[in-house]
Protein backbone atom coordinates (compact mmCIF):
# COMPACT_ATOMS: atom_id res chain seq x y z
CA UNK A 1 0.00 0.00 0.00
CA UNK A 2 1.45 3.50 -1.29
CA UNK A 3 -0.08 6.76 0.64
CA UNK A 4 0.40 9.93 -1.30
CA UNK A 5 1.27 12.53 0.19
CA UNK A 6 0.29 15.59 -2.03
CA UNK A 7 2.64 18.63 -2.46
CA UNK A 8 1.60 22.41 -1.82
CA UNK A 9 0.13 22.45 -5.66
CA UNK A 10 -1.61 19.40 -5.68
CA UNK A 11 -3.38 20.69 -2.51
CA UNK A 12 -4.49 23.64 -3.77
CA UNK A 13 -5.73 21.57 -7.04
CA UNK A 14 -8.08 19.55 -4.73
CA UNK A 15 -9.02 22.67 -2.83
CA UNK A 16 -10.47 23.52 -6.21
CA UNK A 17 -12.06 20.16 -7.23
CA UNK A 18 -13.20 20.02 -3.65
CA UNK A 19 -15.34 23.16 -3.55
CA UNK A 20 -16.79 22.64 -6.74
CA UNK A 21 -18.11 19.50 -5.59
CA UNK A 22 -19.73 21.03 -2.70
CA UNK A 23 -21.43 23.82 -4.87
CA UNK A 24 -23.30 21.06 -6.92
CA UNK A 25 -25.06 19.67 -3.88
CA UNK A 26 -25.71 23.18 -2.91
CA UNK A 27 -26.97 23.71 -6.22
CA UNK A 28 -29.46 20.35 -6.33
CA UNK A 29 -30.84 20.95 -2.83
CA UNK A 30 -33.78 22.99 -4.15
CA UNK A 31 -34.52 20.42 -6.49
CA UNK A 32 -35.18 17.61 -4.01
CA UNK A 33 -38.62 17.53 -4.00
CA UNK A 34 -41.60 14.56 -4.44
CA UNK A 35 -41.85 14.26 -7.79
CA UNK A 36 -38.88 14.95 -9.42
CA UNK A 37 -37.24 11.35 -10.83
CA UNK A 38 -33.38 11.02 -9.86
CA UNK A 39 -32.71 10.71 -13.49
CA UNK A 40 -33.82 14.47 -13.69
CA UNK A 41 -31.35 15.25 -10.75
CA UNK A 42 -28.52 13.70 -12.53
CA UNK A 43 -29.69 15.51 -15.42
CA UNK A 44 -29.03 18.75 -13.71
CA UNK A 45 -25.81 17.97 -12.01
CA UNK A 46 -24.31 16.41 -15.46
CA UNK A 47 -24.97 19.99 -17.10
CA UNK A 48 -24.03 22.00 -13.98
CA UNK A 49 -20.42 20.33 -13.95
CA UNK A 50 -19.85 20.19 -17.39
CA UNK A 51 -21.60 23.53 -18.55
CA UNK A 52 -21.12 26.01 -15.36
CA UNK A 53 -18.31 24.02 -13.69
CA UNK A 54 -15.64 22.93 -16.93
CA UNK A 55 -15.52 20.12 -15.17
CA UNK A 56 -16.01 16.55 -15.33
CA UNK A 57 -18.61 14.11 -13.31
CA UNK A 58 -16.59 10.94 -12.57
CA UNK A 59 -18.40 8.51 -12.30
CA UNK A 60 -19.80 8.68 -15.50
CA UNK A 61 -18.61 5.60 -17.37
CA UNK A 62 -16.20 5.09 -14.44
CA UNK A 63 -16.00 1.02 -14.54
CA UNK A 64 -19.21 1.41 -16.59
CA UNK A 65 -21.52 3.44 -13.93
CA UNK A 66 -23.85 4.76 -16.53
CA UNK A 67 -24.72 8.00 -15.19
CA UNK A 68 -22.94 11.23 -13.60
CA UNK A 69 -24.46 11.15 -9.95
CA UNK A 70 -25.17 8.61 -7.71
CA UNK A 71 -28.98 8.77 -5.87
CA UNK A 72 -29.56 6.22 -3.22
CA UNK A 73 -33.30 6.50 -1.88
CA UNK A 74 -34.40 4.32 1.55
CA UNK A 75 -32.89 0.96 1.44
CA UNK A 76 -30.45 2.09 -1.36
CA UNK A 77 -27.06 2.09 0.36
CA UNK A 78 -25.00 3.22 -1.93
CA UNK A 79 -24.60 4.08 -5.61
CA UNK A 80 -28.02 3.91 -6.87
CA UNK A 81 -27.92 4.59 -10.40
CA UNK A 82 -30.25 7.47 -11.26
CA UNK A 83 -33.66 6.05 -13.05
CA UNK A 84 -36.86 7.44 -14.43
CA UNK A 85 -38.91 7.08 -11.44
CA UNK A 86 -40.14 10.02 -8.89
CA UNK A 87 -39.18 10.74 -5.68
CA UNK A 88 -42.10 10.79 -3.26
CA UNK A 89 -42.76 12.63 0.20
CA UNK A 90 -41.35 10.61 2.89
CA UNK A 91 -38.26 9.49 0.90
CA UNK A 92 -34.49 10.05 2.20
CA UNK A 93 -32.19 10.09 -0.59
CA UNK A 94 -28.21 10.30 -0.71
CA UNK A 95 -26.91 12.23 -3.44
CA UNK A 96 -22.74 11.58 -4.40
CA UNK A 97 -20.82 13.71 -6.23
CA UNK A 98 -17.43 13.19 -7.87
CA UNK A 99 -16.05 15.98 -10.18
CA UNK A 100 -13.10 16.30 -11.85
CA UNK A 101 -11.53 19.38 -12.67
CA UNK A 102 -7.65 20.39 -13.69
CA UNK A 103 -6.59 16.31 -13.35
CA UNK A 104 -7.78 16.73 -9.40
CA UNK A 105 -11.23 14.87 -7.94
CA UNK A 106 -13.64 16.04 -4.78
CA UNK A 107 -16.09 13.53 -3.40
CA UNK A 108 -18.41 14.18 -1.28
CA UNK A 109 -22.13 12.96 -0.72
CA UNK A 110 -25.11 14.30 1.50
CA UNK A 111 -29.39 13.05 2.63
CA UNK A 112 -31.94 14.75 1.54
CA UNK A 113 -35.39 14.83 3.20
CA UNK A 114 -38.36 14.62 0.95
CA UNK A 115 -41.00 16.47 1.33
CA UNK A 116 -42.07 15.30 5.15
CA UNK A 117 -40.08 12.16 6.34
CA UNK A 118 -40.92 10.16 9.58
CA UNK A 119 -38.74 10.35 13.26
CA UNK A 120 -36.96 7.50 12.56
CA UNK A 121 -35.69 8.31 9.03
CA UNK A 122 -34.68 12.32 10.65
CA UNK A 123 -33.18 10.55 13.59
CA UNK A 124 -30.91 8.41 11.02
CA UNK A 125 -29.92 10.77 9.13
CA UNK A 126 -29.00 13.04 12.10
CA UNK A 127 -27.22 10.30 13.72
CA UNK A 128 -25.19 9.48 10.64
CA UNK A 129 -24.17 13.16 10.28
CA UNK A 130 -22.45 13.21 13.70
CA UNK A 131 -20.68 9.43 12.67
CA UNK A 132 -19.45 11.28 9.66
CA UNK A 133 -18.12 14.42 12.27
CA UNK A 134 -16.68 12.49 14.98
CA UNK A 135 -14.99 10.58 12.70
CA UNK A 136 -13.59 14.00 11.06
CA UNK A 137 -12.51 15.03 14.60
CA UNK A 138 -9.95 12.32 14.75
CA UNK A 139 -7.84 13.43 12.06
CA UNK A 140 -4.07 14.71 12.78
CA UNK A 141 -1.09 13.52 12.22
CA UNK A 142 -0.30 11.09 14.28
CA UNK A 143 -3.81 9.54 15.08
CA UNK A 144 -4.23 6.42 12.90
CA UNK A 145 -7.56 4.92 10.55
CA UNK A 146 -8.38 2.91 13.23
CA UNK A 147 -9.32 5.87 15.19
CA UNK A 148 -11.37 7.21 12.91
CA UNK A 149 -13.42 4.21 12.00
CA UNK A 150 -13.42 3.56 16.34
CA UNK A 151 -15.39 7.05 16.51
CA UNK A 152 -17.71 6.08 13.93
CA UNK A 153 -18.59 2.97 14.77
CA UNK A 154 -19.07 3.82 18.68
CA UNK A 155 -21.28 6.69 17.44
CA UNK A 156 -23.83 4.16 15.80
CA UNK A 157 -23.84 1.48 17.63
CA UNK A 158 -24.74 3.44 20.91
CA UNK A 159 -27.64 4.69 18.98
CA UNK A 160 -28.52 1.17 17.77
CA UNK A 161 -27.81 1.50 14.48
CA UNK A 162 -25.22 -0.71 12.39
CA UNK A 163 -22.25 -0.25 10.34
CA UNK A 164 -22.02 -1.05 6.74
CA UNK A 165 -18.56 -3.08 6.35
CA UNK A 166 -18.00 -4.16 2.73
CA UNK A 167 -17.78 0.08 1.64
CA UNK A 168 -15.09 2.59 2.58
CA UNK A 169 -13.45 5.75 2.51
CA UNK A 170 -10.80 5.90 0.18
CA UNK A 171 -7.47 7.92 -0.73
CA UNK A 172 -8.35 10.97 -3.69
CA UNK A 173 -6.77 12.63 -5.67
CA UNK A 174 -5.62 12.33 -9.09
CA UNK A 175 -7.37 9.14 -9.11
CA UNK A 176 -11.07 8.57 -7.78
CA UNK A 177 -9.98 5.85 -5.13
CA UNK A 178 -6.40 5.50 -4.13
CA UNK A 179 -4.86 4.23 -1.05
CA UNK A 180 -5.59 3.71 1.93
CA UNK A 181 -9.10 2.16 2.68
CA UNK A 182 -10.28 3.79 5.10
CA UNK A 183 -13.12 1.86 6.95
CA UNK A 184 -16.25 2.69 9.35
CA UNK A 185 -15.13 0.22 12.17
CA UNK A 186 -11.91 -0.66 14.02
CA UNK A 187 -10.17 -0.39 17.06
CA UNK A 188 -8.02 2.76 18.23
CA UNK A 189 -4.63 3.35 17.68
CA UNK A 190 -4.67 0.46 15.27
CA UNK A 191 -3.52 0.71 11.54
CA UNK A 192 -2.25 3.41 9.30
CA UNK A 193 -0.73 6.71 10.84
CA UNK A 194 -1.34 10.03 9.31
CA UNK A 195 0.26 11.92 7.78
CA UNK A 196 0.41 15.77 6.81
CA UNK A 197 -0.60 16.04 2.99
CA UNK A 198 -2.90 13.17 2.79
CA UNK A 199 -6.43 13.14 1.41
CA UNK A 200 -8.98 10.58 2.07
CA UNK A 201 -12.75 10.43 2.03
CA UNK A 202 -14.53 9.05 4.63
CA UNK A 203 -18.26 8.23 3.89
CA UNK A 204 -19.96 6.01 6.72
CA UNK A 205 -22.95 4.25 5.61
CA UNK A 206 -25.48 3.10 8.44
CA UNK A 207 -28.02 1.01 8.81
CA UNK A 208 -31.28 0.88 11.06
CA UNK A 209 -31.67 -2.65 10.92
CA UNK A 210 -28.34 -5.49 10.22
CA UNK A 211 -25.36 -4.10 8.29
CA UNK A 212 -25.50 -6.72 5.75
CA UNK A 213 -26.23 -5.49 2.36
CA UNK A 214 -26.49 -6.79 -1.41
CA UNK A 215 -25.94 -5.42 -4.81
CA UNK A 216 -28.83 -5.79 -7.29
CA UNK A 217 -28.68 -7.47 -10.54
CA UNK A 218 -28.03 -3.91 -12.10
CA UNK A 219 -24.61 -4.74 -10.70
CA UNK A 220 -24.21 -1.87 -9.21
CA UNK A 221 -26.82 -0.37 -6.37
CA UNK A 222 -26.18 -1.68 -2.73
CA UNK A 223 -29.28 -2.43 -0.32
CA UNK A 224 -29.85 -3.36 3.13
CA UNK A 225 -30.23 -7.56 3.16
CA UNK A 226 -33.60 -6.59 5.45
CA UNK A 227 -34.67 -3.89 3.27
CA UNK A 228 -34.26 -1.47 6.46
CA UNK A 229 -33.67 2.48 5.62
CA UNK A 230 -29.83 3.57 5.21
CA UNK A 231 -27.94 6.87 5.28
CA UNK A 232 -24.60 8.16 4.25
CA UNK A 233 -22.54 11.28 4.18
CA UNK A 234 -19.55 12.06 2.69
CA UNK A 235 -16.31 14.30 2.69
CA UNK A 236 -13.35 14.46 1.43
CA UNK A 237 -10.50 15.71 4.11
CA UNK A 238 -6.88 17.13 4.33
CA UNK A 239 -4.71 16.01 7.02
CA UNK A 240 -2.83 19.46 7.78
CA UNK A 241 0.17 19.78 10.11
CA UNK A 242 -2.15 20.14 13.65
CA UNK A 243 -5.57 18.52 12.25
CA UNK A 244 -7.71 18.91 9.18
CA UNK A 245 -9.32 21.00 6.28
CA UNK A 246 -12.62 19.38 5.24
CA UNK A 247 -12.11 20.18 1.15
CA UNK A 248 -15.93 19.58 0.33
CA UNK A 249 -17.37 21.81 3.03
CA UNK A 250 -20.47 23.65 1.92
CA UNK A 251 -21.91 26.90 3.18
CA UNK A 252 -24.37 25.39 5.54
CA UNK A 253 -21.92 23.63 7.38
CA UNK A 254 -19.81 26.61 7.68
N1 LIG B 1 -18.76 8.38 -5.12
C1 LIG B 1 -18.62 7.02 -4.67
C2 LIG B 1 -17.63 7.07 -3.55
O1 LIG B 1 -17.86 7.79 -2.64
C3 LIG B 1 -18.19 6.09 -5.73
C4 LIG B 1 -19.16 5.92 -6.79
S1 LIG B 1 -18.53 4.86 -7.96
C5 LIG B 1 -19.66 5.04 -9.20
O2 LIG B 1 -16.58 6.49 -3.53
F1 LIG B 1 -19.17 4.47 -10.21
F2 LIG B 1 -20.81 4.51 -8.78
F3 LIG B 1 -19.83 6.31 -9.41
CO1 LIG C 1 -15.95 8.33 -1.97
CO1 LIG D 1 -18.78 9.62 -3.18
Amino acid sequence: MSISIKSPDEIEKMRIAGKLTAEVLEMIADYVVPGITTDELNQICHDYIVDVQNAIPAPLNYRGFPKSICTSVNQQVCHGIPSDKKLKSGDIVNVDITVIKDGFHGDSSKMFAVGTISKFADRLIKVTREALFLGIDQVKPGATLGDIGHAIQQHAESNHYSVVEEYCGHGIGRKFHEDPQVLHYGKPNTGVALQAGMIFTIEPMLNIGKRHVKVLGDKWTVITKDRSLSAQWEHTILVTPTSYEILTLRKDEM
